[in-house]
């Protein structure tokens, strides 16, 4: 048996693999900047957020139909599932798309369909979060989520801010975010990836969020780990990624060892496996190899990861059982 895992941050269009995207361009008639898949793969090499983001926005133009949606909701799904993905909470961008004329209603029915399917044939369990994107204006953010809440309100769990952060503090979207509260909404926010922990702060102090996505930074104030310990918000953090876009130089000296022994609820996520190399399964097995982490904090990651998630609690017991039950027979991670 394999780890019972979460997944609590993860770009949807972030798990668009090259074939995939190759595949979708063919169906669509869409042009990519580069001859094939082996080109496109061989572009993976950045030097920070930014340069990513670039190719990330680019390499969507080939999402276009409820279909592309739902495909790509599914192949994530597949993937992660054989890694032992047993609950996800899915981001999407819904202003990467609608700025590019899609209709919000296909991106959202699409993914929500391809969420579905993952929970009859797989068994995953999952939210959905709409992340508003940081360097556009507070006024697109507002009108994105009215927008959304209007086509598909059930389908929304809660929203997060993603996209460039340096620049961009968590507290422009403060209206935004006590909007989305009086609608119900949970929230989250990507805060601390490269910029300094007092991003972190007014992510929680302006926007109110419950967890931080990534957080690293946190690593360098030990007051703010300790009220992060004390307070039990979650970070979701993801290994992988921080080396692929130079945010901490190997994963042998990644914070994540630091935040365990700080007491940090830290949980193990891929953020865009399509691009960084691996999905949820390869960073518990990437984290586990470089930190030389035992079985019984690969369980703990894993647990925190159910304390983390907006899962039912009759479904946190059930997902608590599984990993008990992974732990007294010590298998693969
Ligand atoms: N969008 C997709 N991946 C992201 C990341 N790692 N940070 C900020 N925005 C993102
Ligand atoms: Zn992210």
């Amino acid at each position: 048996m394999t780890l019972p895992k979460t997944e609590l941050h993860v770009h949807i269009e972030g798990t668009l693999e090259p074939e995939l995207a190759f595949a979708l361009a063919g169906r669509n008639r869409v042009d990519l900047p580069f001859p094939d898949v082996d080109a496109l793969r061989a572009a993976y090499d950045f030097d920070d957020l930014q340069s990513f983001l670039d190719l990330y926005y680019a390499t969507m133009a080939v999402l276009l139909t409820e279909r592309d949606f739902t495909d790509l909701t599914v192949a994530y799904l597949e993937r992660a599932a054989g890694q032992g993905l047993a609950h996800a909470e899915v981001f999407f961008d819904p202003q990467a798309h609608t700025s590019r004329g899609v209709d919000l209603a296909a991106v959202i029915d699409g993914i929500s369909a391809g969420l579905e399917i993952g929970r009859e044939r797989w068994g995953v369990s999952s939210a959905l979060i709409l992340c508003f994107l940081r360097n556009l204006p507070a006024e697109s953010a507002m009108q994105t989520l009215e927008q959304a809440m209007s086509i598909r309100a059930d389908a929304i769990d809660g929203v997060g801010l993603d996209s460039s952060e340096v620049g961009f503090p968590p507290s422009l979207f403060d209206a935004v975010f006590a909007r989305a509260a009086q609608l119900g909404l949970r929230k989250v926010a990507h805060a601390g990836e490269e910029a300094p922990p007092a991003y972190i702060l007014e992510a929680l102090d302006v926007l109110g969020v419950e967890r931080i996505d990534h957080g690293v930074q946190a690593v360098v104030d030990p007051a703010l780990l300790s009220r992060l310990a004390d307070e039990r918000t979650p970070l979701t953090v993801c290994p992988l990624s921080n080396v692929r876009l130079r945010v901490v130089d190997d994963l042998a000296q990644h914070p994540l060892r630091a935040f365990l022994e700080a007491g940090v609820l830290v949980t193990v996520n891929s953020d865009d496996p399509a691009y960084f190399g691996g999905y949820v399964g390869d960073n518990y097995v990437a984290v586990r190899d470089a930190l030389a982490l035992t079985d019984a904090q690969l369980a703990h990651l894993a647990r925190n990861g159910v304390e983390a998630s907006w899962a039912t609690a009759e479904r946190k017991a059930e997902l608590h059982a599984a990993i008990d039950a992974w732990e007294s027979d010590g298998r693969p991670a």
